[in-house]
């Protein structure tokens, strides 16, 4: 079991913090966009505000049942919501699936390799997990991109259900082991 986990982590420009209601209104506008939605796999399509009150519901319930843990993520001038990112623990406890999107409006300034850095941080040490893995459309070169940054490398294929795209898909895996994670950090 996992005690006095950090409810909010801070990066240089960005704060990854446990939902709230009122965050509904933001995260539904930027899943709207089918820019962001269409490279995530689990997800209605088209997305409306009630899936949003319904998801925060859901990732609330996933954190207290230590089964999910999703950050929104904001700038921490404003606390404007401007991104999402998490991990979702694997059935067995020692492996954790990343996930996260952005709205576009941020693209490009480097969020989502800031906040994944400290997400990983975050499973490595203070979930304890063995093993973190990603799964990114094969298209998804932007996403792709930020796994690698992060070190991150491929791991094979792992055949997935995508719901925006209404496919089903062998998609690209890429993992990190706490090994790797450390070494990394100890440059
Ligand atoms: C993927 C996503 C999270 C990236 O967010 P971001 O904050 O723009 O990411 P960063 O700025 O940290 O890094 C993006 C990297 O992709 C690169 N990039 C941008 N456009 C690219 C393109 N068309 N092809 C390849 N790389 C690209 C950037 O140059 C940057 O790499 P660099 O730092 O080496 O220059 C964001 O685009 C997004 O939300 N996409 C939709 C949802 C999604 O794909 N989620 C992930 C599902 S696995």
């Amino acid at each position: 079991m996992v005690l006095a986990l950090p409810q909010r982590l801070q990066t240089e420009r960005l704060v990854l913090r446990r939902h709230r209601r009122d965050d509904a209104p933001a995260i539904a506008e930027a899943l709207a966009d089918w820019e962001v939605a269409r490279w995530l796999a689990r997800l209605p399509i088209p997305y409306t505000l009630p899936d949003a009150v319904s998801w925060i519901r859901t990732a609330t319930r996933n954190w207290n049942q230590a089964t999910d843990y999703q950050f929104v993520v904001a700038e921490t001038d404003d606390d404007r919501l401007v991104g999402h990112m998490g991990v979702r623990i694997e059935p067995g406890g020692t492996e954790g699936e990343f996930g996260y999107w952005f709205d576009r409006q941020v693209w490009g300034r480097g969020y989502a390799s800031e906040a994944g850095h400290e997400i990983l941080r975050f499973a490595f040490d203070e979930l304890g997990l063995q093993r973190v893995t990603a799964v990114v459309l094969p298209d998804n070169e932007r996403s792709a991109r930020v796994v690698l940054k992060l070190g991150l490398t491929p791991d094979g294929y792992r055949r997935q259900r995508f719901d925006p795209i209404d496919a089903t898909v062998d998609a690209p895996v890429y993992a990190i082991t706490r090994r790797q994670w450390q070494d990394l950090q100890a440059g």
